[in-house]
């Protein structure tokens, strides 16, 4: 896809009125054992296209279970979750791989970046993966890497980068086949301060910039400045939204 193509698609998508996300109802409960353990008690959560939102809550708050069932990586109890207008929750195995690399990127508190491979080329995998040429993929990944200021780095590999290089890395990687929706989780768990402020910077510019709806999971309270909307997670349900 060139830079006009890609232009149009993100204005369509800010034309549309899908949102990103839609997850209406969910419950989910965990068997520890013979006791049962709730963790969701009917969570509803809409995020737009080009909205920014911190889901907050201290740890054990159901955060990351939220995620996993938005990304379709696991199942709810109840409950229906659409990404970009299409039913990931009504749908099997294969049909959720397909919904995630059409719409989904995914951001982790590690890096999750491959060792063996360059940043170029880890930043191009989803693009091979959804069938892309390499010199195509290659291009993308380049353009991608540079907008997360990290052009002249894409011969490194994981190792030989810092932490927030890394992390930056993963963002890029997340955005190179143009989602409508990334879920990140404690992306800036890792990070010093610094690097944190320059990561959650580059996340809100690209959320603006192109269009896509972000859910950034956090106990990190400076996680939530310049955000466009805190939801908070308590006891599985969301106990307040500003
Ligand atoms: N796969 C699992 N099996 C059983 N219990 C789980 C599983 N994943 C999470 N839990 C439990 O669900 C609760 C919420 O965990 P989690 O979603 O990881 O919270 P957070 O990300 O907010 O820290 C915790 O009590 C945790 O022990
Ligand atoms: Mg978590």
């Amino acid at each position: 896809m060139n830079e006009s193509d890609r232009a149009d698609q993100i204005v369509t998508r800010e034309k549309s009125a899908i949102p990103a996300l839609l997850a209406k109802g969910l419950t989910k409960t965990y068997a520890h054992g013979e006791v049962a353990v709730p963790v969701l008690h009917g969570v509803d959560l809409t995020v737009g296209v080009g909205e920014l939102v911190a889901l907050v809550g201290r740890s054990g708050s159901g955060k990351s279970t939220l995620l996993h069932i938005l990304a379709g990586l696991d199942d709810a109890d109840t409950g229906s979750v659409f990404v970009h207008g299409e039913n990931m929750s009504g749908a099997n195995v294969d049909g959720r791989a397909a919904i995630r690399n059409r719409h989904l990127g995914f951001v982790y508190q590690m890096h999750h970046l491959l060792p063996e491979f360059s940043a170029l080329e880890n930043v191009a995998m989803p693009l091979r993966l959804a069938g892309r040429s390499r010199s195509e993929a290659n291009q993308s990944a380049r353009a991608m890497l540079e907008s997360v200021g990290l052009g002249h780095r894409h011969t490194h590999r994981p190792s030989a980068l810092s932490g927030g290089e890394r992390q930056r890395v993963a963002v890029a990687r997340a955005l190179v086949a143009d989602p409508a929706l990334i879920l990140a989780d404690e992306p800036t768990g890792n990070l010093d301060r610094d690097n944190a402020a320059h990561v959650l910077d580059l996340m809100r510019r690209l959320c603006r910039e192109r269009g896509v709806g972000i859910v950034i999971a956090t106990h990190d309270a400076a996680v939530t400045q310049g955000v466009d909307r805190v939801v908070a997670l308590d006891g599985g349900r969301v106990a307040s939204e500003r």
